[in-house]
């Protein structure tokens, strides 16, 4: 699908359909809208004034053109109360728009800047919000249907007609499209199944990544793992056939002297529990388990393209949690790549066992910044559900850009205290660390147990168990795969590389 910028007036457009926009409290009979009304013979008027189209946010009238006009069809969209109006339901629209189009059996339709008379947003963020919107909700994961019948319709051209500014769209655009492809590469190798998606397929796609654009990329197999004492992952990966992988992907434009920015993603390629073993029912959502991992490789994709000026080290512990004669069991105790030593009396919490170990090696480092997306615990879907990421930290300067860009992407960060009063519940009798914190404030617990491997660096964990997989859709996001965490980190990524300047 392509999406282009062009100058020149909605009505000469030739095209399937052209997109007129409406907010609610505006007048509706101006510009372009009174041209189209009076050229279409007042229709819109009477879908206005019967009450059929008010402009409310979503809402969408289609008309066949009566041939006076370049479209064969105009769809009129609400975009709600102007004070309301940002970013976030700009991509939402967009969302809403593509999808239903596409469904139509449209292949092209022109559009303006939306929502640009609020004067709120310059028309590059704009611009790139809208292509967001298209690309993300447009996606389709139909790999595995050998009879072409699903997913058939394709949208072919979106063109945005923008007369000022051209040159500004296009930068938004292309941006955009980067971030939103790089979320969709996320998507797919969370939707993949645990049989294609393994640790050493993790380990591929980083390998390609690196030869792709010019990264560097350090995959230590099991034996090494072993040398250099990842007693924790190590402790996970025992009772699975497929061999672990300990993967490291660094990007370093201009070749800064600078420290990295360290992002780790939790990178279970499928968590069955292990010999805790989880019910079978909605087991196979555990898939998405390495969601955080392929949030980092989708976000050293776009960053590579978008040439950011930034160090990043993104580092994938990749495992997956299966019982077995040779699984670990309850009580056993492993001991970490940091020295701690750990009594698993849970396997199925295996996420901070693989991350301790990778936080370990990021904080050895010596990064300005440390980051890790996991989907940790079962706790943070019932604390915060599908519309927020579960932050903690103990640098509050750090966690606020996160907030930042999660206001500016949509992919909000809410936070939860990491309090040392919690800390009483990960103590161990037999061990330095217990790997479950009891009944209370599990999220909580999980994300004090790896505080106890980041040493002194600057690090916030985020908890992306509820926003990584979403059941029903979202306006822009189809059901399956979210591949949250990428446009967050490109975002909050662009902020570290500018207050450098
Ligand atoms: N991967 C799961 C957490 C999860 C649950 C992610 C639901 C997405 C949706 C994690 O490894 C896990 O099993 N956590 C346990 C921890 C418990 C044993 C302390 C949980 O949350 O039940
Ligand atoms: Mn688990
Ligand atoms: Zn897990």
């Amino acid at each position: 699908m392509q999406i282009k910028v062009k100058e020149g007036s909605l009505l000469k457009e030739k095209t399937d359909v052209i997109l007129l926009e409406h907010f609610e409290d505006d007048k509706p009979f101006a510009g372009e809208t009174k041209k189209v009304d009076s050229l279409m013979g007042g229709l819109l008027k009477r879908a206005f004034q019967n009450g059929e189209f008010t402009g409310k946010v979503f809402q969408k009238i289609l008309f066949h053109n009566r041939g006076k006009m370049g479209p064969r069809k105009i769809l009129w969209v609400g975009l709600g109360k102007k004070s309301k109006w940002n970013l976030e339901l700009t991509r939402q629209v967009m969302g809403k728009v593509s999808v239903f189009l596409r469904e139509q059996g449209v292949q092209n339709f022109s559009t303006k800047i939306l929502g640009a008379s609020t004067g709120e947003n310059d028309v590059m963020a704009i611009a790139q919000a809208m292509t967001e919107g298209i690309i993300l909700s447009l996606y389709q994961f139909n790999v595995y249907h050998t009879e072409k019948k699903f997913g058939l319709k394709k949208m072919k051209q979106v063109t945005i007609l923008e007369d000022l500014q051209p040159s500004k769209v296009r930068s938004g655009i292309q941006r955009g499209k980067i971030i939103a492809e790089a979320t969709n590469f996320a998507r797919d190798l969370g939707n993949h199944p645990s049989n294609v998606v393994t640790p050493s397929r993790l380990a591929d796609e980083a390998g390609l990544m690196a030869k792709t654009y010019g990264l560097r990329c350090q995959v230590f197999n099991q034996k090494q793992m072993e040398k250099m004492g990842m007693g924790a992952i190590l402790g996970v990966s025992k009772g699975s056939l497929e061999p672990p992988r300990f993967i490291t992907l660094e990007y370093n434009q201009e070749k800064q002297k600078r420290a990295p920015i360290v992002i780790v993603g939790k990178s279970v390629t499928f968590d069955t529990g292990g010999i805790s073993l989880k019910p079978s029912a909605g087991m196979e959502q555990m898939k998405g388990d390495m969601s955080g991992g392929a949030a980092v490789l989708g976000t050293l994709r776009a960053i590579a393209q978008l040439k950011l000026p930034v160090h990043v080290m993104g580092i994938l512990p990749a495992a997956e949690n299966m019982p077995s004669g040779h699984a670990i069991k309850p009580g056993d105790i492993l001991k970490s790549y940091s020295g701690k030593t750990i009594e698993v009396l849970n396997t199925d919490a295996e996420g901070r066992l693989c991350l301790a170990d990778a936080l370990t090696y990021g904080s050895h480092l010596k990064p300005q910044a440390m980051i890790d997306l996991a989907t940790l615990t079962g706790a943070c879907v019932v604390a915060l559900g599908e519309h927020a990421i579960g932050a903690m930290s103990r640098h509050p300067q750090l966690l606020e850009k996160l907030k930042k860009a999660g206001e500016q992407t949509g992919e909000r960060v809410w936070e939860l205290p990491l309090w040392e009063e919690y800390d009483e519940q990960i103590k161990s009798d037999m061990a330095d660390l217990k790997n479950i914190g009891g009944k209370g404030a599990g999220t909580i617990t999980a994300g004090l147990f790896l505080q106890h491997f980041v040493g002194n660096t600057p690090w916030v964990h985020l908890d992306i168990a509820g926003t990584a997989w979403v059941e029903s859709g979202k306006p822009y996001c189809p059901k399956g795969s979210t591949g949250v965490g990428v446009r967050l980190l490109v975002d909050y990524l662009t902020q570290a590389s500018e207050g450098k300047k």
